[in-house]
């Protein structure tokens, strides 16, 4: 039922942009197929901000954000690994930040913030900022962005072992790295600036 109800809210999204603030996704199953794609007002990125909620209670290898391009599966991916640690890809590129807190059955938010010019990548945990680290890369073009599913083709070559079961809200992406003054708005649940590009 839970599926169907994806099912008809994808095709309504297809469809025309809805305001979806307030509401949540659900993934109340392991599949190698159930995965929501979403389409962003942008085509070409030279800087990422994502910003999510999740909850689930998976200690495996599990997708939070996958966005792959013809060129790169991994072009920006936000990874939570069965040890520790969260997995962060730019343009192919692995970044690892610890995620000790990354607790199950409790909703964690997480931001993470990409620029090309410096090539620095940085995540907030639950509002606390890691150290920023080298990820390099160049402009990201073309993103096919899903939930749900981890990319290993351009929209699709999904991993049932890699696939999440939980719940997310609050998925928004900009187009810039968003300041950690914002970050700490959004990670606080107060009045922050909506994505650019997907929200
Ligand atoms: C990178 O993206 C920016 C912003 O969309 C664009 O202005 C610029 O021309 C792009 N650079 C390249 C090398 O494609």
């Amino acid at each position: 039922m839970a599926f169907l109800l994806l099912l008809v809210m994808l095709t309504a999204c297809a469809a025309i942009p809805q305001d979806l603030s307030g509401k949540m996704f659900t993934f109340p199953e392991e599949t190698n197929t159930a995965n929501v794609r979403l389409k962003t007002s942008t085509q070409d990125f030279r800087a990422v901000t994502v910003c999510l909620r999740s909850i689930t209670d998976l200690s495996r290898d599990h997708n939070l954000f996958s966005v792959a391009t013809p060129s790169a599966q991994n072009a920006f991916l936000i990874f939570k690994t069965a040890s520790s640690v969260i997995d962060f890809f730019v343009s192919n590129k692995q970044v690892q930040f610890g995620a000790e807190d990354y607790k199950l059955n409790m909703w964690h938010s997480i931001c993470s913030t990409w620029d090309s010019k410096t090539g620095l990548v940085q995540l907030w945990f639950d509002g606390k900022s890691s150290i920023r680290k080298f990820a390099g890369g160049s402009n990201i073009t073309t993103p096919s962005v899903i939930l749900g599913q981890e990319q290993d083709s351009f929209g699709g070559g999904f991993d049932v072992k890699q696939s999440f079961v939980g719940m997310m809200s609050d998925v928004h992406m900009w187009d810039y790295t968003l300041n950690p003054y914002e970050i700490q708005k959004y990670a606080e649940h107060l009045n922050y600036t909506p994505g650019n590009v997907l929200n």
